[in-house]
């Protein structure tokens, strides 16, 4: 019995597959490898001792995504396949909402055809929308989203939720994530954009590495200690293990449930780029920019839900972030 990750090459799913394979469980990946690098694979071996079984596939492929369930022993499925620019989906919205819901809908349904009834879905803390409410508590009003990329996470909550009422036996659980950095302590693996990162952490990385001159902040008139953006900021391997987490609940319960990934705690942009120089000794030049539209003040998670029922708790620091994350950009893997 094995648990098939989607998108299981990229960032967090190859962190995903390893602290899966740690505990002891067969992990199949099925990748099309558009945002991933196919040794990826091989690192995830080297980092386990164990191989995944590997399929370089669209997962909107239905023929194809049938073809893998009929070769292996699928007992559940974490998905993370998807785009997710947030930039680039306000732009090709229609790209996002096709690619995103279509592999949603295609394994779904593909899965209902072979009875398998766990799955995991890679959601995102931006669907609390621009709520001012921290901690963002899972029963939240639901406001809505600030672009396409997230609105496709929100529907396919959406489109759990009603299979799972549908369909009592299916256990569903929603994971949604604050901010994942960092890397795997090995080097081996870690996050590497496309072109000019977005997200900050990949940003100070590169700035430090002298790739980038400096460091944009995204305004510092918000209504926060320093003025800077709060976000919480969660360890990829901490995120990787409520995965786990989250699989072996599955296993004991049916429905549909939705946890929070998160820390709880919120730090801001300034206090990154110190935690991240004095943790490695390295200089981010910074200057201050306009504020980023879409941007809100603050977001941190609630975390007591994903505590009392998963078991689970992030439990790295912001300096082991900040020190994952500068190794991985120095390594020779990241290249
Ligand atoms: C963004 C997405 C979110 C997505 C997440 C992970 C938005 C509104 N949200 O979260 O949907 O799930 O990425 O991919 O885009 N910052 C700078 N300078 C930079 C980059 C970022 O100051 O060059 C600031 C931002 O203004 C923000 C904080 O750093 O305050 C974090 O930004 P980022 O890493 O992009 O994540 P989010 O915007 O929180």
């Amino acid at each position: 019995m094995a648990v098939l990750l989607t998108g299981g090459a990229g960032f967090i799913g190859s962190h995903t597959a390893v602290e899966i394979i740690n505990k002891g469980y067969d992990v199949v990946i099925a990748d099309n490898l558009y945002n991933a690098d196919a040794s990826v694979i091989d690192r995830i071996e080297a980092i386990t001792g164990k191989r995944p079984a590997f399929y370089q596939i669209d997962v909107a492929d239905k023929d194809r995504v049938r073809a893998m369930f009929e070769s292996e022993d699928i007992d559940a499925v974490i998905h993370f396949a998807g785009y997710k620019a947030v930039g680039e989906s306000v732009e090709k919205p229609l790209d996002y909402y096709r690619n995103n819901i279509d592999t949603a809908l295609t394994v779904l349904e593909v899965m209902k055809e072979y009875n398998c009834r766990k799955f995991i879905f890679s959601s995102s803390a931006t669907v609390y929308g621009t709520s001012d409410k921290v901690p963002f508590v899972e029963t939240a009003e639901e406001l809505g989203c600030t672009n396409p990329y997230g609105w496709t996470k929100f529907m396919i909550e959406q489109i759990l939720k009603d299979t799972a009422k549908a369909h009592p036996a299916l256990s569903v659980v929603l994971l949604r994530y604050f901010n994942p950095i960092g890397a795997h302590e090995s080097g081996m693996i870690g996050e590497k954009p496309n072109g000019i990162p977005n997200n900050l952490m990949p940003y100070i990385t590169q700035t430090a590495a002298g790739i980038r001159a400096q460091l944009s902040v995204f305004g510092n008139d918000y209504p926060t200690h320093d003025g800077t953006g709060v976000r919480d900021y969660i360890h990829v391997v901490d995120l990787a293990k409520g995965h786990v987490a989250a699989y072996e609940y599955s296993l004991k319960n049916e429905g549909c449930e939705v946890f929070n990934l998160g820390t709880g705690i919120g730090y801001s942009v300034l206090d990154i780029v110190k935690a991240f120089e004095k943790a490695n000794g390295v200089p981010v030049p910074y200057v201050i920019a306009e504020r980023r539209a879409g941007d809100i003040a603050t977001c941190y998670a609630s975390t007591d839900k994903a505590a009392e029922k998963l078991g689970w708790k992030a439990e790295k620091s912001i300096e082991d972030m900040c020190r994952d994350a500068w190794n991985w950009e120095q390594g020779e893997w990241s290249k």
